[in-house]
């Protein structure tokens, strides 16, 4: 594999289409990221519309890790907090392509998002993920504690509830 290049993703038609590729094969799948299976092309494409024209206001930073033209995986953090948690920011979507898997890429978006978050004076990071196929072992790895588990807490793609774990992180400098 070539050498994985990350960067923060700003609205371009390649991006918007190669985003909502990854979102429609991992929901294809059964990633819990918030959607059901079928996911049309059209509602990925809105919900990645909202999500870049959001990161262009600076209230969240899609990142994406590239093996060449090819996007392999994103995450994304979320800044937009209240007013009374402005040291707190969110990992969401974070997803590679199956092609892409096993490779150490989404540890290397992880790690960028949270070197992101510290130099935005961020001290607390917050994530969930399905109990049931998700990917708490990669947080774990990577320092994540667990806070607790919410059952029956969504929908996997295909049906069937799953419960939600939930994981915070100190990062940085505490206020
Ligand atoms: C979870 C996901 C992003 C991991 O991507 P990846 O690029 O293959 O991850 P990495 O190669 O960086 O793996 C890092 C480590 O986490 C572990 N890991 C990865 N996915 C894991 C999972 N689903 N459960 C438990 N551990 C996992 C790996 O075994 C690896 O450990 P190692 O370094 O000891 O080998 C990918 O499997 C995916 O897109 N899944 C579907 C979407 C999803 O569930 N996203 C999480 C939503 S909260």
């Amino acid at each position: 594999m070539s050498a994985i290049e990350i960067n923060a993703l700003s609205a371009s038609p390649d991006t918007l289409r190669m985003l909502s590729e990854i979102l429609i094969e991992t929901v294809a799948h059964g990633g819990s990221v918030s959607f059901m299976h079928p996911l049309q092309p059209k509602a990925a494409d809105a919900f990645w519309d909202n999500a870049l024209t959001a990161a262009g206001r600076d209230q969240r930073i899609i990142l994406g890790a590239w093996d060449g033209d090819v996007l392999a995986g994103t995450v994304t953090l979320l800044l937009d907090c209240p007013p009374n948690q402005p040291h707190r920011a969110e990992i969401a979507k974070m997803m590679t392509r199956r092609s892409h898997r096993g490779r150490g890429i989404a540890t290397a978006l992880m790690r960028t998002a949270e070197q992101l978050a510290v130099e935005r004076r961020r001290t607390l990071l917050v994530l969930d993920t399905a109990t049931d196929g998700g990917a708490a072992g990669l947080y774990e790895k990577l320092g994540f504690t667990l806070a607790g588990e919410i059952p029956d807490y969504a929908f996997k793609p295909h049906g069937g509830l799953s419960g939600a774990l939930f994981y915070w992180k100190r990062i940085g400098t505490r206020p």
